[in-house]
């Protein structure tokens, strides 16, 4: 358990590296898409293994680098490389650049990611405004003694993704052309795909879309009090929606097709998330 002082220390690290950029909105960016990263404009580029406390990501796609800076104007911290549970991290690792980022002043997260499609009306390349997510498997961010300068012990749920985000992200998506849709996002730990089985289980419990990651950054982005905007890319029908087996390397080539709509996107939300009294 790692005690707020650990965080503290990282702030402070961090802001002597920012020469006072407070960064807006933190973006962790799902695999293969990275790339926005490359976009930040004076960009303060901080190795995770330079900050203190920081676990490296290993997962293929995924550096492990923090990038300040300007992103069309609005200042951010993109998280070049995000920490999963399947490399054996543990959920409070996995957040714990997140909190560091919010101390920093950041009062939004943009979280994105390649999922698999359990709605059988989606497509590959869709892009879902995440709505909700389930996350029946895997430890909570929040387990373990509760660090009340972040939040609340017991934190509501009640709505992770803020709403009036969801709809600024599916009427700009729209504006744009993408195929764009609202659903609720599905956590299996991983790292192997999932059964067909667990799909059909989780079709029925309400999941549209199956994912690794997302869930521990944004619950902790609602215990501290961060506004989130989760999406998710469709990048390939999850196990059994088609008789074929799933792959890796299917997951990176759509995400890869995928980038200039989601730039497309950010690009066209972000300078939207106002900045606003700290809570
Ligand atoms: N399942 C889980 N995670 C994923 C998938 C999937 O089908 N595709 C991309 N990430």
């Amino acid at each position: 358990m790692l005690a707020y002082s650990c965080y503290q220390e990282s702030a402070q690290y961090l802001r002597s590296r920012l020469e006072g950029l407070v960064p807006r909105a933190l973006l962790i960016l799902g695999s293969g898409l990275g790339f926005l990263g490359e976009q930040v404009e004076q960009a303060r580029i901080i190795p995770y293994g330079e900050i203190p406390h920081f676990g490296l990501a290993t997962a293929p796609g995924h550096e492990s680098r923090l990038v300040c800076g300007l992103l069309w104007g609005v200042p951010v911290a993109v998280m070049q490389g995000r920490l999963h549970y399947y490399e054996g991290h543990t959920p409070e690792d996995i957040v714990y650049p997140l909190r560091v980022v919010r101390l920093l002043g950041a009062e939004y997260l943009v979280v994105t990611n390649a999922a698999g499609a359990i709605n059988r009306e989606f497509s590959v390349g869709d892009l879902m405004v995440i709505s909700d997510h389930i996350r029946m498997m895997g430890d909570s961010p929040l387990r373990g003694p509760n660090l009340p300068q972040f939040g609340e012990r017991f934190c509501d749920m009640s709505q992770v993704y803020d709403s009036d985000l969801q709809a600024l992200a599916l009427e700009k998506g729209r504006e744009l052309g993408l195929s764009m849709q609202s659903g609720v996002y599905f956590y299996f730990p991983g790292p192997q795909f999932e059964t067909p089985a667990e799909i059909r289980a989780a079709r029925v419990w309400g999941g549209d879309a199956a994912g690794m990651s997302t869930v521990y950054e944004a619950t902790a982005a609602n215990h501290c009090g961060m506004r989130t905007l989760g999406l998710s890319l469709m990048t390939n029908m999850a196990a059994g929606v088609l008789n074929q087996p799933l792959s890796g390397a299917e997951v990176n080539v759509a995400a890869e097709k995928a980038q200039n709509n989601f730039t497309a996107l950010i690009r066209a939300v972000l300078p939207e998330l106002k900045k606003e009294e700290r809570c």
